[in-house]
């Protein structure tokens, strides 16, 4: 592929000989599960967060089922979830024992608002989970403050990101990050962390996450084995550093699809005014996505359909969700597609994009009108 839909690679270049260093030093030490690193990174996330606690885990999906339980979620209890995400944000409800109830988002921003988590409401709603889809932020402290119920921040694809000057993981009771290696602070296979500045919330997650035990000797729950290791946590304590500066060349990715007159093809996502978000993902919007996805293969550029059936749709939430009308998810899921997005995505490789879509719209199969977008702003 001439662009590809992500580019892991380039950013980590200058830094192998440092992230060998750091591994070499872990294997030298002997300690390889919670030790010093692992110790380190989360308070170095934790001041970069602004946040009280930090506790790594062993992926994203295990810190949300984590984060859960520690808001004293489980069976019997509802917990709210948009259905336009990536399936483990509602996957990792149910080892709580709790039902997902699925809410719609908002058809600008793809993320939920106070008046989709409304209504999904029940007596039985014991938290909400408010994802920063696409790295984007979801305005958390509004839902918070509109519902009374306590919010966890999915903030698995907006590492980087802020709001109001405050950053993406510090938004709500409680938040959770993955650092899949394509995430935007990625390590070298599984981690995860669970973020917050409640003192109970975090001390019950750091027993979870360890067998339900503080001291190894008593085990006062059942919880589980779920550790970020010190090799990874090594290499995160590298990278992080770099975020800021990975996530401003997001925006000026952005930037360079829309000087490139991206907005006049496709329908370009929005994000509210006073964010800077950290477009893990850039997700436009077309009404014939999948045939403009197939034109641009043909011209060398990778896209993406994201969760083309969202996750009510699927099998193994039919129980829960085949009742749902979310019909903003619906519409979201069949006209979407990500294009190339990352860091280092140069004004040329968005130009070659812009060029090839130009191409496909104006041979496509059917002549299209302008796209529909409301307030797309500029954020970089
Ligand atoms: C929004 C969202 N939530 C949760 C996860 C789960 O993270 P992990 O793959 O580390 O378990 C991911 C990514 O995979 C994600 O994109």
């Amino acid at each position: 592929m001439a662009v590809a839909l992500f580019d892991t690679a380039t950013p980590l270049q200058g830094l192998r000989a440092q992230i060998d260093e750091r591994i070499a030093a872990v294997l030298d030490s002997g300690r390889f599960v919670l030790g010093p690193e692992v110790a380190a990174f989360e308070r170095e996330l934790a001041r970069y967060l602004g946040v009280e606690h930090v506790v790594g885990v062993a992926n994203g999906t295990d810190a949300i089922t984590i984060a859960l339980r520690a808001l004293g979620v489980g069976a019997g209890d509802e917990v709210v979830v948009p259905s336009f995400t990536f399936y483990a944000s509602a996957e990792a409800i149910l080892p709580t024992g709790a039902t997902p109830v699925f809410c719609d988002v908002d058809a600008d921003t793809a993320n939920v608002t106070p008046d989709t988590v409304r209504a999904a409401l029940t007596r039985q709603t014991k938290a909400i989970i408010a994802v920063d889809l696409f790295g984007v932020p979801a305005p958390v402290g509004e839902i918070g403050e509109a519902t009374g119920v306590p919010v966890l921040e999915d903030a698995a694809q907006a590492a980087g990101a802020s709001a109001g000057g405050r950053r993406a993981g510090s938004l709500g009771t409680v938040a959770t990050f993955s650092f899949f290696p394509s995430k935007n602070l990625p390590c070298f296979g599984d981690g995860g962390a669970i973020a917050t500045d409640d003192e109970r919330v975090a001390e019950a997650a750091r027993r979870l996450h360890f067998h339900g035990s503080r001291d190894k000797l008593s085990f006062e729950q059942a919880g589980y084995n779920s550790r970020l290791d010190e090799i990874q946590a090594a290499i995160l304590r590298v990278l992080l550093p770099h975020l800021d500066e990975w996530s401003a060349g997001r925006r000026r990715a952005r930037a360079f699809y829309e000087e490139a007159g991206l907005a006049e093809l496709v329908s370009l996502p929005a994000a509210a005014e006073g964010l800077e978000p950290a477009w893990h993902m850039y997700a436009v919007r077309d009404e014939h996505a999948d045939e403009l996805i197939a034109a641009l293969a043909r011209a060398g550029v990778e896209a993406r359909a994201q969760y083309r059936t969202p996750v009510h749709r699927q099998p193994a939430m039919s129980q829960w969700g085949a009742h749902a009308a979310l019909p903003v998810t619906d519409q979201l899921a069949r006209t979407n597609l990500a294009l190339p997005m990352s860091p280092v995505l140069t004004r040329e490789q968005a130009n070659e994009v812009v060029d090839a879509i130009r191409a496909a719209v104006v041979s496509g199969p059917t002549v299209k009108s302008a796209p529909t977008t409301t307030a797309a702003h500029h954020d970089a």
